[in-house]
């Protein structure tokens, strides 16, 4: 694959609210559940986000491109088992398709191995009609571990889900 760009992820910020609710609604992700309606709403999330990362219960990114918010990745260790680690992400539907996730996800998964000492494995859980983000686990090294039914709960709908993990340590 061609890398034409890099991107940077950093914590995420309040000012990145309008950023996130245009990419979120413009993007009608189907398969990315979120019941976020306003950019206040989405403000709400990101203190709460700051403050998850105080108290190291998340680690949400934003992920940038020269300087322009296009996207955030996110980490969640497990409450009761902190050596699990879930990652998540999306990215401006304009930006798809630029290697741009896959380069999020390793970036963040660099940060949970230098940052969270605890950590042994990396999960993620993807809807299986979800194709692209199943490209972008399986290029990061994630291995195909089963099928939760009617797992995940997008708008009114419960659609089974495939759990990745990759061993990290
Ligand atoms: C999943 C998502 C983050 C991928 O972002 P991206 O920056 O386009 O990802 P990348 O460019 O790194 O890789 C996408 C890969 O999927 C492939 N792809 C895209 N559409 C595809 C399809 N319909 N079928 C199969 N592969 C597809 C691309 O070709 C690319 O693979 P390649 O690099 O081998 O060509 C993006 O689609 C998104 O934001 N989706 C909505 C949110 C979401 O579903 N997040 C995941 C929750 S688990």
């Amino acid at each position: 694959m061609q890398v034409k760009s890099v991107i940077t992820i950093r914590p995420q910020r309040i000012k990145d609210a309008a950023d996130f609710y245009r990419i979120i609604t413009e993007g009608h992700f189907p398969f990315f559940p979120t019941n976020i309606k306003s950019i206040e709403a989405e403000k709400r999330f990101l203190r709460r986000s700051r403050q998850m990362w105080k108290d190291r219960s998340a680690f949400n990114f934003t992920v940038t491109l020269s300087g322009k918010v296009i996207g955030a990745v996110g980490l969640i260790p497990e409450h009761d088992r902190p050596y699990n680690v879930e990652i998540g992400y999306f990215i401006d539907r304009a930006m798809h398709g630029k290697g741009y996730a896959l380069q999020a996800a390793l970036q963040a998964e660099l940060f949970a191995k230098v940052f969270w000492p605890e950590l042994r494995r990396l999960q993620a859980v993807i809807v299986v009609d979800n194709a692209p983000s199943i490209r972008v686990i399986e290029k990061a090294g994630y291995k195909r571990e089963g099928c939760l039914q009617s797992y995940l709960r997008c708008g009114n709908d419960f659609h089974d889900a495939y759990m990745y993990g990759k061993i990290v340590r």
